[in-house]
């Protein structure tokens, strides 16, 4: 027995048009008119669009640092499940002295039977020597991981330099992978936080001014130049500014292989948010920090044509109470990121799709599809295609909601996007042919989420 979505309209990275869509086992089987076979569960979904799951490449659950991430695996996936977010992939961070395998299993052991979502892990390096490029190739080949990701901030814990950057890039290539960048020059955004502190500057906003896109987009166009140097591709995370943005179609043209991601928050707050010398600006402490509406209107611009390919949530969620508040006498203490794995379809179907800054065809590119074959996942992912896995979003356009801390999923105390107006909401979610999203509510008893592992990334031949 399969299940069938009738009247509705599939939506992918290329198309749009109405087909009904025949689920059996784990996977789709069918697409078109009259699919239906004798005992089927016929489900009408008139009016919907039917979206491939969305697949957020960008998630920290269960981080640990001087405190722990709000979101654990549970509640981190089963927030992105209700906001229409089937697979995600979190970071799987090295401490030092550690190596990957031992990084690996430490998150794997934290997602393990947790997940309500499908899972993969980047590998972030923090602590490179000659046994960690080895198991580079074999976390590829053995573990399915074809992503890494290196910090060139947070000097005191994560932040790598130029001689590691760029052998860990020589490595990417010879391995199969992609590796992700944070961007920003945190040598000098170090000494712009004791230079602040040293004049009394504690408050959150002092967050921003110490971390200005001048840093963002010189660690961008370094690690260009690092990937142009080592013959790789390179991926830029969270790229949140017009100078980023900049450097980046600039590499394209002159041919090089480089990719981008930005998030919500980019598109949709700015740094008026920290114009106060309120503490509730920790609300939007997260790095790089919230730019101007210039630099907003030149990421979407971005989106439109091209020059970024994803849209991450970079969620990494702290309470404001008893977490945000660590930093309330200093705000370089204050936990870094914000929550947002739930709201990304419907933000980006509010404010991008409907005020005509994308089509609805590249609102499914940048949540799904292109990150599904940059990691190595499609086309089991990120598509509705007879073969994919039947990982479905059912839309509904014709509801509206206000964003509210109170009716979240996600295990945390506010939401940065609260007293927004969203149209359109996750009805239906099916995750490899299992319903478990219900009338917009999780509907999944058991976490079902299995880890995925994916494919190298494709050498580019020159
Ligand atoms: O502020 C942020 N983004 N925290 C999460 C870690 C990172 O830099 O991606
Ligand atoms: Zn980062
Ligand atoms: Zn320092
Ligand atoms: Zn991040």
């Amino acid at each position: 027995m399969g299940i069938v979505l009738t009247g509705g309209t599939i939506v992918t990275a290329v198309d749009c048009y109405q087909a009904d869509v025949r689920l059996a086992g784990e996977k789709i089987v069918a697409i078109g008119r009259d699919v239906s076979q004798a005992e089927d569960n016929v489900i009408t979904v008139e009016g919907c669009y039917l979206l491939p799951g969305g697949l957020d490449p960008h998630t920290h659950f269960e981080l640990e640092g001087v405190t722990t991430t709000a979101d654990d695996f549970a509640s981190g996936t089963a927030a992105a499940l209700t906001g229409g977010t089937t697979t995600i992939l979190d970071f799987a961070t090295q401490s030092k002295g550690e190596t990957l395998a031992q990084a690996l299993a430490n998150w794997q052991s934290k997602a393990a039977g947790k997940c309500f979502a499908d899972f993969g892990f980047h590998l972030a390096i923090t602590d490179w020597n000659q046994e960690v490029c080895r198991e580079m190739q074999r976390l590829v080949v053995e573990d399915g991981i074809s992503s890494f990701k290196l910090y060139m901030a947070y000097k005191h814990n994560l932040q790598v330099d130029d001689g590691i950057i760029l052998q860990a890039l020589k490595r990417s290539r010879e391995v199969g992978a992609l590796i992700g960048f944070h961007c920003e020059n945190g040598d000098v955004i170090d000494v712009l936080i004791q230079e602040a502190r040293s004049q009394g500057k504690r408050s959150p906003r002092f967050h921003a001014l110490t971390r200005p896109a001048a840093v963002e987009r010189e660690a961008t166009a370094r690690v260009i130049t690092l990937a142009e140097l080592a013959d790789a591709p390179v991926y830029i995370v969270h790229l949140s500014c017009a100078g980023a943005l900049q450097e980046v179609i600039a590499a394209r043209a002159r041919g090089l292989e480089v990719y981008a991601e930005t998030c919500p928050q980019y598109l949709i707050l700015d740094e008026s948010c920290y114009d106060t010398e309120d503490f509730s600006a920790a609300k939007y402490v997260l790095s790089p920090p919230l730019r101007s509406t210039y630099d907003q209107a030149v990421l979407w611009n971005g989106l439109r044509t091209g020059a970024l390919d994803t849209i991450g949530t970079d969620h990494c969620s702290f309470n404001y109470e008893g977490q945000k508040e660590l930093g309330r006498e200093d705000f370089s203490k204050i936990p870094n990121g914000i929550p947002g794995v739930e709201n990304r379809l419907g933000l980006l179907y509010t404010y991008g799709v409907l005020t005509g800054k994308i089509n609805l065809q590249q609102w499914v590119a940048f949540t799904s599809t292109n990150a599904a074959k940059l990691f190595g996942l499609f086309p089991r992912k990120g598509t509705l295609a007879v073969g994919s896995d039947a990982d479905i979003v059912v839309w509904d356009p014709r509801q509206s909601s206000t964003i509210t801390v109170s009716q979240q999923t996600q295990r945390v105390d506010y939401n940065p996007y609260e007293g927004l107006p969203q149209t359109g909401k996750v009805e239906q979610v099916f995750l490899r042919g299992q319903q478990v999203v219900a009338q917009g509510k999780l509907c999944s008893k058991e976490p079902q989420g299995q880890y995925l592992f994916r494919k190298p990334f494709p050498t580019r031949k020159v």
